[in-house]
C-alpha cells in the first residue's frame, strides 16, 4: 500500500490487521526534530470542572454528541451500506455474517476501503454539532479541521474472523513531549462489557513520557504512521507496576469517546448477540495546519483518499489501492469511491481546509 506522507512534524495511525502486521517493523531511525507544540501542556493541571478533567487524569472519557434515536439511524445507515454490495450480506441471516458475503475490513470489522471514509454518512457524522462542540472544547476553538478516518460495523458470532492479537498501542509517537492530539469514536449502538470496543489502559497518558525516560526512545516501532507506538508486555508491565489498569469503555449510542493520543489502547470483537458500530473522528485545530498540509488534505478529499487520525501534521494517506479479497484477487466492487458521496456545504469545506475560517 503506497503511502503519501506529509512532510510536516510527523506521521499518525489507527488499530491494524494481518495485512498491515507484515508491513510492520522496527526502524532504528534517528528521533526526528520535533517543534515545541502549541497544546503540549493543555492537560498537565486539569482545572476545567467538566469531563475534560477525565480525559487529563484518566486518559479518556465519554461524552454525549448526538440523540440515542438519531445516533440508531446513522446505525440502520451503516447496515444499509454493507448490504448494498452484491455479496449476499443479509442481516437477518448470521449464515451471512461471513468474510465471503461483506466486504474488505481488518479486525472483524474496521473498514477503511471502498471509499469509506467519504462515504455521506461519515461525512454526516462529522458533521454533527454534539461532535465538533465535544473537540471545540478540548481544543478550545470551534476552528477546527477533521481526520478521514473510517469505522467499524463488527458483527457478533462471527467464525471466520482470525486472531489477529491485541496490539496495545498509542497513536502518537514516543519523540513526542506533552498533549499532541485527542481520539474519537462515535459509538452507534449499545455497547456493554460484551459488545467488544475500544479497550484503555487508565491512566497511561499521564505517565508515557516518565516511561520513554526509562526504557529509551530509540527505535521507531510502526506498521507505516509516525504517530503510533506498540508496546511490548514488559513495557506494559512497567505502567501496571503503577496501577494502570485495562478498562472496557462502555457507552450508549450517541455517546462520543476520546482519548488522549497517549493512552494505550486496542480493541476487542464483540463476545455477546450485538453488534458494534462505530465511526473514528478526530479534529484539531485549522491553524495547526500548513499550506502543503491543506493542499494534501484537499486532495484526499477529492480523490476520496481516507487517514488515519492526526488531521493536521504528518498526515498518513491511505493511496487507492483496492482491498483484496481472501482469494489474493483484488475487490471488485472496491472502486475507491464512496457508494454515497458527501454533498458539499460550508461546514464540510471548513472541515476539509478548502475554506478558511
Ligand atoms: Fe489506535
Amino acid at each position: 500500500m503506497p503511502i503519501a506522507v506529509s512532510n510536516a512534524p510527523a506521521p499518525a495511525a489507527e488499530d491494524t490487521d494481518v495485512s498491515f502486521k507484515k508491513k510492520f517493523s522496527e526502524r532504528s531511525t534517528p528521533p526526528p526534530e520535533l517543534p515545541p507544540f502549541v497544546y503540549a501542556s493543555r492537560f498537565d493541571h486539569p482545572s476545567f470542572g467538566d469531563w475534560r478533567d477525565e480525559l487529563a487524569t484518566k486518559g479518556y472519557t465519554v461524552v454525549k454528541a448526538i440523540p440515542t434515536e438519531r445516533a440508531l439511524e446513522y446505525r440502520e445507515r451503516a447496515f444499509q451500506w454493507l448490504e448494498s454490495f452484491p455479496l449476499g450480506f443479509d442481516r437477518n441471516d448470521v449464515s451471512t455474517w461471513k468474510n465471503e458475503h461483506l466486504p474488505v475490513h481488518v479486525k472483524g470489522g474496521m473498514f477503511h476501503g471502498y471509499g469509506y471514509c467519504h462515504e455521506q454518512l461519515l461525512w454526516d457524522l462529522r458533521c454533527e454539532d454534539g461532535v465538533i462542540d465535544a473537540f471545540a472544547k478540548v481544543w478550545g476553538t470551534d476552528e477546527l479541521i477533521t481526520s478521514f478516518d473510517g469505522g467499524s460495523i463488527m458483527l457478533p458470532k462471527r467464525v471466520d474472523v482470525m486472531d489477529s492479537g491485541k496490539w496495545e498501542h498509542m497513536d502518537q509517537s514516543h519523540h513526542r513531549k506533552g498533549f499532541y492530539c485527542c481520539q474519537g469514536l462515535v459509538n452507534l449502538n449499545y455497547n456493554g462489557p460484551e459488545d467488544g470496543g475500544l479497550m484503555v489502559l487508565e491512566g497511561s497518558s499521564e505517565l508515557v513520557e516518565e516511561h520513554f525516560d526509562h526504557f529509551g526512545r530509540h527505535a521507531y516501532k510502526s506498521w507505516g504512521p509516525f504517530d503510533w507506538y506498540g508496546f511490548t508486555e514488559e513495557e506494559q508491565q512497567w505502567f501496571f507496576d503503577r496501577g494502570c489498569k485495562w478498562v472496557k469503555v462502555c457507552a450508549e449510542p450517541g455517546d462520543l469517546i476520546l482519548w488522549d493520543s497517549r493512552t494505550m489502547h486496542y480493541n476487542v470483537r464483540p463476545k455477546g448477540d450485538r453488534d458494534r458500530v462505530c465511526t473514528y473522528i478526530c479534529m484539531a485545530p485549522a491553524h495547526l495546519l500548513t499550506e502543503d498540509d491543506r493542499k494534501l488534505r484537499v486532495e484526499c478529499f477529492e480523490s476520496s483518499k481516507g487517514t488515519t487520525h492526526v488531521p493536521f501534521a504528518a498526515i498518513f494517506a491511505r493511496e487507492f489501492e483496492p482491498v483484496v479479497r481472501s482469494d489474493g484477487k483484488p475487490c471488485p466492487h472496491d472502486t475507491g469511491k464512496p457508494k454515497n458521496p458527501p454533498v458539499l456545504n460550508e461546514r464540510i469545506e471548513k472541515l476539509v481546509g478548502i475554506k478558511p475560517y
